[in-house]
């Protein structure tokens, strides 16, 4: 039997101090109401002796743990090497501060490639550290590599709009950037496992979005995060029940034939992991009277269409 994910909603709203006033806050970024457990977390630490990190005196020792314990769970998080984990206030802080490191290096003269895909916190920080060095600003719109030249010392874009879900193919990005000898900034701030399925899912039409029912990898850490952006829920199998969950299981080993185990999927484009897709969507399968899933979906949106019109008054 599957079963639901204990996602709590009431139990989940009560780590949240800021929400008991019976106001909604349509202040979404992560971090402007603060769960209890992350005030608990910095009190505990605040409250704890700390001093420099070291690792002679009790407080350097509480100090260094805290920072590498924060450090991996961000690599965990990210997928990333846990020693090119740095801190800051926020990521408009950060860039700001790199803004006027890097710009120091600046001629006048240079130029930097900025784009309206971006959140503001990617644009204005450049603009303002451009203006002072007297570097002309371009702006990135379809084509970004009309907007490079030798002068280009620096492209920032977002890896996923948190406006409208564009996800740029960072990879490609990189390449022209670095090809054209320029420094490439990115900001992942938007671009995250969940954020990938919800612009997925939210394309296929609303009656059919009942449930997901994931493999037991960590990649969708985020499940309850999704449900509360997309309103799906996600359904997790048993343990080594694979029986459970048969459609997943079978599409797991028809993908294993495309990307062998082990394989970094970073490695593929989305329109690569799509033209994937689309081919097993057009693979007939026995489930389905050996029609294709592309045909079964076909068909199911054509009944449930005409039963629509059928009933409309
Ligand atoms: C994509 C994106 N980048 C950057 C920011 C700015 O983040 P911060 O509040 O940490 O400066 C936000 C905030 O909403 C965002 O959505």
């Amino acid at each position: 039997m599957t079963r639901t994910t204990t996602f709590d909603v009431n139990a989940i709203r009560a780590h949240f101090p800021a929400l008991r006033g019976g106001a909604a806050h349509f202040d979404g970024p992560g971090g402007s109401q603060t769960p209890d457990t992350v005030a608990d977390a910095i009190r505990h630490a605040m409250l704890s002796p700390l001093a420099n990190r070291g690792t002679i005196t009790r407080a350097e020792r509480n100090a260094e743990e805290i920072v590498g314990q924060c450090r991996r769970a961000l690599g965990d998080l990210l997928n990333a090497d846990p020693d090119g984990v740095i801190f800051g206030r926020s990521m408009t802080a950060v860039t700001f501060d790199l803004s006027r490191t890097l710009s120091a290096t600046w001629r006048s003269g240079d130029e930097i490639v900025v784009s309206r895909l971006d959140h503001d916190a990617n644009v204005r920080p450049w603009i303002i550290a451009a203006d002072k060095a007297g570097v002309v600003v371009r702006w990135a719109d379809f084509d970004l590599e009309a907007q490079l030249s030798p002068r280009t010392r620096l492209v920032a874009i977002t890896a996923a709009s948190n406006l409208i879900g564009t996800m740029p193919d960072i990879k490609a990005v990189a390449a022209v950037t670095h090809s054209a000898g320029a420094l490439l900034y990115v900001d992942g701030g938007a671009r995250a496992m969940k954020d990938a399925i919800a612009a997925k899912i939210t394309t296929l039409p609303q009656h059919l979005l009942q449930s997901l029912t994931w493999d037991r990898g960590k990649e969708i850490a985020q499940h309850a995060q999704l449900t509360i952006d997309t309103g799906l829920p996600v359904y997790f199998a048993d343990p080594h029940s694979p029986w459970q969950r048969g459609t997943n299981e079978n599409t797991n080993g028809l993908l294993r034939q495309y990307f062998p185990k082990e394989t970094d999927l970073a490695r593929w484009n989305d329109a690569e992991i799509d033209a994937v897709a689309m081919a097993l969507n057009n693979r007939p399968r026995k489930t389905l009277g050996w029609r294709t899933p592309a045909e079964a979906l076909n068909d199911h949106l054509r009944s449930v269409q005409s039963a629509g019109v059928a009933t409309t008054h």
